[in-house]
């Protein structure tokens, strides 16, 4: 029985992202920060990231915890859905980030209080 459950729980597990993985959220704050790959600190500041770009073009992250994980991920993927005159541009539906790595800035995102 004690088997069956432990089994159980790794599938579960295993089923969805675990957002709250500490190196899942290193990888996205990497990316978040890193120019040559989501660059979003050109148009974003949060926590305690300072914006690196020419004007604050995009709002100052905050209060991401609070969002699904979903949201952010469509959001990150193509901006347009909830905002079709967004200035920012669509990272998933361009390819310029793959699933794994929006997943990793999801994780990184729901860390901004
Ligand atoms: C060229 C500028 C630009 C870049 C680069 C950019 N964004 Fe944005 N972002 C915006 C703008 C403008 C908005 C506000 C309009 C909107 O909601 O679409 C926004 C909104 C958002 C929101 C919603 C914030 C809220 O409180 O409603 C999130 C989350 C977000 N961006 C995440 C990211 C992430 C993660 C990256 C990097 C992968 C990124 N952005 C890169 C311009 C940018």
């Amino acid at each position: 029985m004690k088997r069956l459950l432990t089994f159980a729980t790794i599938a579960a597990f295993a089923s969805g992202v675990a957002y709250a993985d500490t190196d899942l959220v290193k990888e996205g704050e990497k990316i978040f920060k890193t120019k040559k790959i989501g660059n979003c600190i050109a148009c974003h500041a949060a926590n305690g990231v300072k914006l690196d770009g020419p004007g604050s073009l995009g709002p100052k992250l905050q209060g991401l915890s609070a969002w699904p994980e979903q949201a952010l991920y469509d959001k990150v993927y193509d901006p347009y859905t909830t905002n079709p005159i967004s200035a920012m541009p669509p990272f998933g539906k361009n390819g310029v980030l793959s699933d794994h790595q929006i997943k990793a800035v999801v994780a990184f995102l729901k860390t901004i209080k």
